[in-house]
């Protein structure tokens, strides 16, 4: 079976260097000429742990290559999976231009029969969209089209894992041969049968079950998945809100909620809220499908002001222990929207940099990987990958991602360092009995604060 994969982001390049190593002749593409050459260069353009090994070998053993020619992906695969963006517009609503111009391109390069297959997220209908105009305008007879939907589960930061050992593979089909032929294209990852980069000596013995829906309900499994997370995430911050209020420690709390598995302890979890390029827009493009159905999902709609709510929480704790914000040295551990990754797409982050820099705080930065993407943001921040450097006379240092390394830092020293040794932790991931030891004042999302104790107290 040969493969084509247009859009080489995360979910594409990923889907394609592992697809590769499952045994397929995998061509991938994207309009993107630039990403196209960095990658022929053999560079990969994303930070993603274990990807450039799965990817070097799969290029090396000549099963997976790259062209900036997107015709000649089409031309040549059997089975096409579309991997493009699908961003937020003014609205809320999913972007789907960039899924509209790859069907036409498709229709009018293909000369033989073509299994296409979304995999980039899409509202419900979508594929009826997709066959509708891969047939309007298909250009030659040879051409015969069959649409499916893949969804992707994939997590940034574990993504080569994530997509070798999912919980489930889902296709929405509309016929038994595109059943078959998916189930046979999987059948190795379903089986166990590939060089695992991530688990050594032999990989979780938990077979992912293969899930066979209608093309709308896979396109709704989708959405509804990632709103779900959104859910419990909003959940666990009104918590972290009522604590603060009443007294109690949200971690204590969210630990024994979820410890009972109908609910359990995954995305229970408060703090700064999410972002990224998948929970907020995927969030609001249901919301928007929902309205356009008729059906009000205010559920959703009070998750997401929640989540937008936290960056207002976290300034407000600031601006309480600053005072006066114009002047002050801040340091920023973390843009990324989450660790392990370089994105910052949607990252709380940039939002709290905005706010900072808006207020006229000088800004110093650093994050183990997505400093350069954050440099094109924010190009006059003075960025350091030393924590250190970011600490140094500082007023206060914000930890917005909860990166492991910042874990490890020499807290001692960095206290030591600080003009004011102030940290609010955002991701609620240091030991507020360690941060008080060592004499900071430490706030987080939902535990009882350090606060300063004034000389002659
Ligand atoms: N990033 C994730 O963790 C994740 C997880 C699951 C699903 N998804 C979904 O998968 C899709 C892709 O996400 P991503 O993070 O890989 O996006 P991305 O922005 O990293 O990559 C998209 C790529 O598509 C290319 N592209 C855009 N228009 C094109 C066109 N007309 N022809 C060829 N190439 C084109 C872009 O140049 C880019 O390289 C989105 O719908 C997203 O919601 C993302």
């Amino acid at each position: 079976m040969r493969l084509a994969v247009i859009g080489c982001g995360y979910v594409g390049l990923v889907s394609g260097s592992c697809l590769a190593e499952a045994g397929h002749e995998v061509i991938a593409t994207d309009n993107d000429g630039a990403r196209i050459a960095t990658l022929q260069a053999g560079k990969i353009p994303i930070y993603e742990p274990n990807l450039d090994k799965v990817l070097d070998r799969v290029v090396r053993e000549r099963r997976l290559r790259f062209t900036a020619d997107c015709t000649e992906a089409v031309r040549e695969a059997d089975v096409i999976f579309i991997c493009v963006g699908t961003p937020p517009t003014e609205s809320g609503e999913a972007d789907l231009s960039a899924i509209d111009s790859v069907a036409r391109m498709i229709a009018q390069e293909s000369r033989t029969p073509k299994l296409v297959i979304e995999k980039s997220t899409v509202p419900a209908q979508t594929g009826e969209e997709l066959k509708r105009a891969l047939q309007v305008y298909a250009k030659n007879s040879g051409a015969r089209f069959r649409v499916a939907s893949n969804p992707e589960f994939l997590r940034e930061g574990t993504a080569v894992d994530d997509f070798f050992h999912p919980d489930r593979v889902v296709i929405g089909v509309e016929e038994k041969e595109t059943e078959q032929e998916l189930r046979e294209l999987y059948r190795p990852i379903l089986e166990g049968r590939f060089r695992c980069p991530v688990h050594k000596p032999s990989c979780p013995a938990a077979a992912p079950e293969f899930v066979v829906t209608t093309i709308a309900s896979a396109e709704l499994i989708k959405h509804a998945s990632n709103s779900f997370l959104g859910l419990k995430i909003s959940y666990a911050n009104v918590l972290a809100d009522l604590c603060e209020r009443l007294g109690g420690n949200v971690d204590e709390v969210t630990r024994a909620v979820g410890l009972d598995p109908r609910i359990g302890g995954q995305f229970l979890k408060a703090g700064l809220g999410f972002g990224g390029y998948c929970l907020p827009k995927d969030i609001q493009a249901f919301i928007k499908l929902a309205d356009r159905a008729g059906i009000d999902f205010g559920l959703l709609k009070e998750a997401e002001r929640i989540n937008k709510q936290r960056v207002d929480r976290l300034i407000e704790k600031v601006k309480k222990a600053l005072w006066v914000m114009k002047g002050k040295q801040i340091g920023i551990l973390g843009i990324a929207f989450k660790p392990n990754t370089d994105d910052i797409r949607l990252a709380p982050a940039i939002e709290v940099i905005r706010r900072l820099l808006a207020e006229g705080a000088n800004v110093r930065a650093t994050d183990p990987e997505a400093m350069e993407r954050a440099r094109a943001v924010f190009p006059n921040l003075i960025y350091s990958a030393d924590p250190l450097d970011v600490a140094r006379g500082a007023d206060a240092l914000l930890v917005l991602t909860e990166w492991e390394q910042f874990r490890k830092l020499d807290w001692k020293r960095i206290h030591d360092e600080m003009a004011r040794p102030l940290v609010l932790d955002a991701r609620n991931m240091l030991h507020p009995a360690m941060m008080r030891e060592l004499g900071f004042e430490y706030m987080s999302f939902g535990r009882p604060d350090t606060v300063a104790v004034m000389a002659g107290h």
